[in-house]
């Protein structure tokens, strides 16, 4: 559009694009960390996108966190094909308004299509999680979770993930020292890329997405800007990054 043009926001995409070598970076003005309403833009621009990409049915896996959350709100029947939404991740910590869980039930609910849930505990004995890797359920919404054909997930601060999901002091402290500043489907990343640390959990696992046909990231405020670029070098070529300015201006400053 033209407002798009004037403020600079198609060239800043642009640029992105060819700076983090992704498919399609989609920038929504502001920044989440000064507005939280451009929380509710992101959720709005990843509706429109599962809109123009997908036809017919279709196995979305989702993981949780407050943008996860602000996309279902943004749902509507129209954005519906025929969804089944599974949460990517067995539990990674979150409270429950933020776990991957409640938004599909949300995504579902909002969108007329189905979920299924994946109750995993996030600490179990290595006896426990073989038993509840021989439940036909688990087994069910496993295979699902791999043969989805998009994945959406947000992206979070290393640091701000590791408390927020209340991380064993030992972990803490791994995570520190190796300077992780990146946060996606429970694997932590230092600014070079690397996976510095990574929560044991069933579900999805980073080489899987190179199979998901269709992979949104969506993670905004000037405060993610680091973990966003972190995390971008292992993302797959074929994701695209729905973001705000905040976070784009701190990523252009290279
Ligand atoms: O815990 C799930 C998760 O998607 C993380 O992988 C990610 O870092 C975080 O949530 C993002 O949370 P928020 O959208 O609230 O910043």
């Amino acid at each position: 559009s033209v407002m798009r043009e004037i403020t600079g926001i198609d060239k800043m995409e642009e640029q992105l694009q060819n700076i983090l070598g992704v498919e399609k970076v989609i920038i929504v003005s502001g920044n989440t960390d000064v507005s939280p309403w451009v929380k509710s833009e992101l959720g709005r621009a990843c509706a429109m996108r599962m809109n123009q990409s997908l036809q017919g049915e279709n196995i979305i896996a989702v993981t949780g966190g407050s943008t996860m959350a602000a996309v279902a709100e943004m749902l509507t029947p129209e954005v519906s094909k025929d969804f089944v939404f599974v949460p990517a991740r067995g539990g990674i910590g979150e409270d429950v308004q933020n776990q991957a869980n409640t938004i599909c039930a949300k995504m579902a609910e909002r969108t007329h299509s189905k979920h299924r849930v994946l109750y995993v505990p996030d600490q179990v004995s290595s006896e426990t999680y073989q038993t509840i890797m021989k439940e036909p359920h688990i087994k069910e919404v496993l295979s699902l979770i791999k043969s989805a054909s998009m994945v959406l997930h947000g992206i979070g601060d290393a640091i701000t993930m590791a408390e927020r999901r209340k991380t064993s002091r030992e972990d803490l402290y791994k995570i520190q020292q190796a300077d992780a500043v990146g946060e996606a489907f429970g694997y932590y990343f230092n600014e070079s890329g690397e996976v510095v640390h990574k929560v044991h959990t069933i579900g999805l696992q980073l080489d899987d997405l190179e199979h998901a046909e269709h992979v949104i990231a969506v993670a905004g405020g000037s405060s993610k800007g680091k973990a966003i670029r972190a995390y971008m070098k292992q993302a797959p070529k074929n994701t695209v990054l729905i973001t705000d300015e905040g976070a784009a201006l701190q990523l252009l400053k290279g």
